[in-house]
């Protein structure tokens, strides 16, 4: 599970516990992953590692092995027009967004055992033409293209490749992104729990891509 540390990727994180899964927790924030880690109710084992450097994702990559469902969740976004980024935070972003999983995919399908999975956190900005995101919005697109291409090989290994395309989720991403939300109605925003646990009901049965976005229905009463 990257991007465990918060968010959706925290949401994932108990809703996979709570379903008996032992878990990998893979962020930067040691803190916050020790603090889920010690809520949880199954073996958990915490990988501090910076996916935007070689060497964090080597160390997540020697992992998977042992590994039946990697969940290609961390991601961030620079919002604004796209000559008006910084160049550093731009070049973490495209990193952490396009590099980290396609490495961790590639990874996974050389040595995840058959009857694996591989969940892709895509969004529903994929491949949206929105100004203000469009490093995010052409990761996520090849995000999913990378998805789909890769399903026939995972497919000869006897591992499923999911791709979860949540909507707009009340999370941490969207200040840590620079952009102004705080203003939209509750109606726009679902939880992130909503999304966890939709994405793991498609993945156990065996749907290729789901989109949970608010007003959808998916959301839990
Ligand atoms: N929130 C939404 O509306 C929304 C909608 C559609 C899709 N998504 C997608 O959902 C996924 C999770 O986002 P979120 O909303 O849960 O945002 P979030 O709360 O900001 O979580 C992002 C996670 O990624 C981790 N991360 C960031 N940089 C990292 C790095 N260099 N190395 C390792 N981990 C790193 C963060 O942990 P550390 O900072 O501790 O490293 C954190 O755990 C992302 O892929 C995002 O694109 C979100």
């Amino acid at each position: 599970m990257t991007g465990a540390s918060s968010g959706i990727g925290a949401a994932f994180a108990r809703a996979l516990a709570a379903r008996g899964h032992p878990l990998l927790l893979v962020a930067r924030s040691t803190e916050a992953l020790a603090e889920l880690a010690g809520e949880l109710d199954v073996d958990v084992r915490v990988l501090v590692a910076d996916l935007t450097t070689a060497e964090g994702l080597a160390r997540v990559e020697a992992e998977l092995g042992g590994v039946d469902l990697l969940v290609n969740n961390a991601g961030s976004a620079t919002y604004g027009e796209l000559g008006e980024q910084d160049p550093a935070d731009l070049d973490e972003s495209v990193l952490l967004n396009v590099l980290a999983p396609t490495r961790l995919t590639a990874a996974a399908l050389r040595s995840m055992p058959a009857g694996s999975g591989i969940l892709n956190v895509s969004s529903t900005a994929a491949g949206r033409d929105d100004p203000a995101i469009a490093a995010y919005a052409a990761g996520k697109s090849y995000l999913e293209t990378l998805s789909r291409a890769a399903r026939p090989e995972a497919g000869e290994h006897g591992i499923r490749v999911t791709v979860v395309r949540p909507g707009r989720t009340a999370t941490a991403f969207h200040e840590r992104s620079g952009e102004e939300s705080g203003h939209l109605p509750a109606w726009r925003w679902q939880s992130p729990d909503t999304v966890a646990e939709a994405a793991l009901d498609a993945l156990e049965r065996g749907e290729e891509e789901v989109t949970v976005a608010p007003g959808d229905g998916h959301e839990r009463r």
